[in-house]
């Protein structure tokens, strides 16, 4: 067990941040497989203090019972405290604020936000400080290991000594995006080094890859992302070996045709068919990666899925064919 501020936290597995892909909808029906705390896509102070209503259903989602932080984004304190305040006069039941301080995308960082802020350590303490003034409500960050200098331990000080309540660090710098093997080795005993809990991310696609950053960094959990795109039952994996020590198999082809189908209801829930299906293009095809015979089927689904309908029938003759259902 541990804290994130006033919360106790009984596991090790947090739902990362994904633009584009974690919506309501997928945090939702992940959440289901053990999440403990879940962060939402990134969401711009912008967007809130112009009171944009695309950027507004960001932080509207209705509360469930896992902790759900709002990810904001933005390189000046004062915009990003008026933001948590927009944000919790549209949401007041947000648990807590995670402050984007790793993306590397140039239009984020072109704006000085993002991975940009770990230019000047100063900044990023500046910005908890201020957001801590406005809210009671737990705030971390998100950095990485630094935007063009490795200078994360100088950005973990400066947030600690403003008060930050968690820190979550990706393993990799501005310029390795999201390939590579992350630097697992720089962090090694680095939650030693530091007051407040740490969750690290980066390549979590095994209960092993779970153990071994965790064990290598001291941390209190592991960020779920990629390693959980089409394959929610990492999660249980992950959350069942830190209780229990029982490995559990990996879900079987069934069970991934299952999997699949109710994370496109929860998405179409939320999102309506055509903007699920949409972006379940992406998606569907990482359901069925590794098995055997399903390259026809990744291929269509990546092309060709509009409905749910289709993408039923799609699954219903791949199952026929390779499973005799
Ligand atoms: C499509 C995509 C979108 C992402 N969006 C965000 C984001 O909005 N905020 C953030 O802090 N990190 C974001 N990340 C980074 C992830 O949270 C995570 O730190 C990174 O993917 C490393 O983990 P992995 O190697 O296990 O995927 C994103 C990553 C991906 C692949």
């Amino acid at each position: 067990m541990w804290k994130l501020g006033k919360y106790t936290i009984k596991g090790k597995v947090v739902l990362a941040p994904m633009a584009g892909i974690t919506s309501a909808g997928y945090r939702r029906y992940l959440n289901c497989f053990g999440v403990d705390i879940a962060v939402t896509e990134m969401v711009s102070d912008m967007g809130l203090i112009y009171e944009n209503k695309e950027t507004e259903t960001y932080v509207k989602y209705q509360k469930d019972e896992t902790l759900t932080g709002v990810q904001l984004f933005g390189s000046k304190p004062e915009n990003l405290s008026k933001a948590v305040l927009k944000a919790l006069a549209l949401n007041p039941e947000i648990d807590f604020f995670d402050i984007n301080m790793g993306c590397p995308a140039p239009k984020v960082t072109k704006t000085g936000a993002g991975s940009a802020l770990m230019v000047d350590p100063v900044i990023c303490g500046d910005i908890i400080r201020a957001i801590k003034q406005v809210t009671d409500k737990p705030v971390t960050a998100k950095i990485r290991l630094g935007y063009n200098e490795i200078n994360f331990i100088e950005v973990i000080k400066q947030l600690e000594s403003a008060g930050v309540d968690a820190i979550a660090i990706h393993a990799r710098t501005r310029k390795e995006l999201y390939s590579g093997e992350p630097h697992y080795d720089l962090l090694k005993d680095l939650r030693k080094k530091m007051s407040v809990p740490l969750i690290v991310s980066g390549n979590i696609y095994t209960v092993e890859d779970a153990i071994r950053a965790l064990e290598n960094s001291g941390a209190e959990a592991v960020m779920v992302a990629r390693g959980g795109m089409g394959n929610p039952f990492l999660i249980t994996q992950i959350k069942t070996y830190f209780e229990t020590g029982e490995r559990l198999p990996d879900p079987s082809l069934l069970e991934q045709c299952d999997y699949c189908l109710a994370l496109a209801r929860s998405m179409i829930l939320e999102k309506g068919e055509l903007t699920a299906m949409r972006i379940y293009r992406t998606l569907a095809p990482k359901f069925f990666s590794g098995f055997a015979h399903s390259k026809t089927l990744r291929k269509m689904l990546a092309t060709s899925l509009t409905t749910y309908d289709s993408l039923e029938k799609m699954i219903a003759q791949f199952k026929k064919d390779n499973l005799n259902t």
